[in-house]
């Protein structure tokens, strides 16, 4: 069986046209490159076209800076039937100090899709180490967890006010 590809790692210069009005690196700036890394990181594995269909955790702790070199680390953490977890580590360097911060953790579902355009079967993950077996747990968890997050939120639904 070959080798899969479950990682990708990518590196982006934070430049002046990424500014908030606060100076500092816009929150959607970054939620683009992290999809686009889970974007690149699930197709690569799955060898088909994917769509980011849910993404949770992401918590911005500290502000990104203009100037910082932002680490994408990510990786298929758990795959179901048509869907897999991609968890995305993001680092912040100061690269005249190499100070480095962990800024973001966070978990795309992406769903594998076949050339009708219709969920295609994932494939299945081979666990080669203790963490990937552990994060494979941790990823079907969440799943269960997202799911009874929805029905919560369903349960909870309002709709909006009349204007
Ligand atoms: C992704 C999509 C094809 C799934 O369609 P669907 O009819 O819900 O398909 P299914 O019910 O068969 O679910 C497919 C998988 O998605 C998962 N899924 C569906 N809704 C989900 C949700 N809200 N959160 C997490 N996973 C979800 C299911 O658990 C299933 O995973 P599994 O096969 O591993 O068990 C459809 O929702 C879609 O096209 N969404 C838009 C995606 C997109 O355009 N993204 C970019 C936004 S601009």
């Amino acid at each position: 069986m070959s080798k899969q590809e479950k990682s990708l790692f990518m590196t982006v210069l934070m430049t002046p046209d990424m500014a908030n009005f606060s100076g500092h690196v816009h929150g959607g700036a970054i939620l683009k490159l992290l999809d686009q890394v889970a974007y690149a990181c699930a197709a690569r594995y799955c060898k088909t076209y994917v769509v980011t269909v849910s993404l949770d955790q992401v918590i911005f702790r500290e502000p990104i800076k203009v100037g910082e070199l932002v680490a994408f680390s990510s990786n298929v953490n758990y795959v179901g039937t048509t869907s897999l977890e991609v968890g995305v580590k993001v680092v912040a360097e100061n690269i005249t100090t190499n100070t480095k911060r962990h800024v973001i953790s966070c978990y795309f579902t992406m769903v594998s899709l076949g050339a009708d355009g219709k969920p295609a079967r994932a494939p299945e993950l081979q666990l080669d180490s203790e963490t990937e077996r552990r994060l494979f747990e941790a990823g079907k968890m969440r799943k269960e967890m997202r799911q009874e997050i929805a029905a919560r939120n369903k349960a909870l639904h309002v709709g909006m006010p009349d204007r």
